[in-house]
């Protein structure tokens, strides 16, 4: 499969190399587009690409920037590409980094907003999975205690198309519904970087409460902010594990 990738930082560049082990056909592209762009791509072992060659003649582009960078992506930049390729939105809004958004600060779900931006449909996959647990979380498919991703989106083809992907990375993938039931993995959600198995993933979904989660999203990220030293991974996934009683993995 031909990818390109919006984004070569933790995210973007962890799902690059997962995907070149993968077998796929791979370009990225990010602020640069110049020396540390081929530098970086050369880490990744793949191929360096402009803003605008990287939506063109690939099946599939993965948009894995800072949600405020969406608004300053190429006007029309996804109309060069096929609607048939799938766009996936890895992206979380935190308003500490991405500020304030105001259709996001009411409530407006994430990935509608991207959606919306970008002049195409996305979809949501690769956010509730912090970049240590894509690195160093996949299991062979069928291990006990693999963790899941979740899924949302509008077309079953291309949720498909994208577990399959998950799949070959390491990890199981549960599929919350449509695009517009994706706030159930936004940050503030007890699906939200927790390291779930299928079935709890698939009942941590069912449990998120949307009143709540921006209120657990500035909470959590205040604790990391007022800590001395920066959180242990470990520690980033018991904080956001404990924020949810019904939670089978808080008393971890
Ligand atoms: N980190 C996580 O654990 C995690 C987990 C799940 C989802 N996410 C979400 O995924 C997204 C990416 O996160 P990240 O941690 O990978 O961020 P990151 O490490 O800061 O990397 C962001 C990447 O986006 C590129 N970029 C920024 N503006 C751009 C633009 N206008 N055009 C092209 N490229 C641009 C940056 O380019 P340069 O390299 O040139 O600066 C960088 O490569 C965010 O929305 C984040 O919330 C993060």
């Amino acid at each position: 499969m031909k990818i390109g990738i919006i984004g070569t930082g933790a995210i973007g560049g962890t799902i690059a190399k997962k995907m070149v082990i993968a077998g796929h056909d791979v370009k990225v592209t990010n602020t640069d587009g110049g020396e540390k762009l081929n530098a970086r791509a050369k880490e990744l072992g793949v191929n360096p690409s402009s803003i605008e060659d990287v939506v063109r003649n690939v099946d599939l582009i993965i948009l894995s920037v800072p949600t405020l960078a969406i608004l300053s992506l190429p006007e029309n930049l996804f109309s060069n590409a096929p609607s048939e390729v799938v766009i996936v939105d890895t992206t979380n809004y935190y308003p500490f980094r991405d500020g304030e958004i105001e259709e996001l600060k009411n409530g407006k779900v994430e990935s509608i907003w991207v959606s919306e931006q970008l002049g195409r449909p996305v979809i949501k996959a690769f956010n509730n999975l912090l970049a240590e647990t894509l690195i160093n979380g996949g299991k062979e498919q069928g291990a006990e205690n693999r963790i899941a991703m979740a899924i949302s989106g509008d077309n079953e083809q291309s949720k498909k198309i994208i577990s399959s992907l998950a799949n070959d990375a390491g990890y199981d993938v549960v599929d919350a519904g449509s695009l517009s039931e994706s706030w159930r993995h936004q940050p503030g959600t007890p699906a939200y970087c927790t390291e779930l198995d299928l079935k709890d993933l698939s009942h941590a979904l069912l449990d998120a409460d949307k009143d709540k989660a921006a209120e657990i999203r500035d909470f959590v990220i205040s604790k990391f902010m007022d800590g001395d030293a920066p959180a242990s991974h470990q520690e980033v996934v018991n904080l956001n594990r404990s924020q949810f009683a019904k939670n089978p993995k808080t008393a971890i």
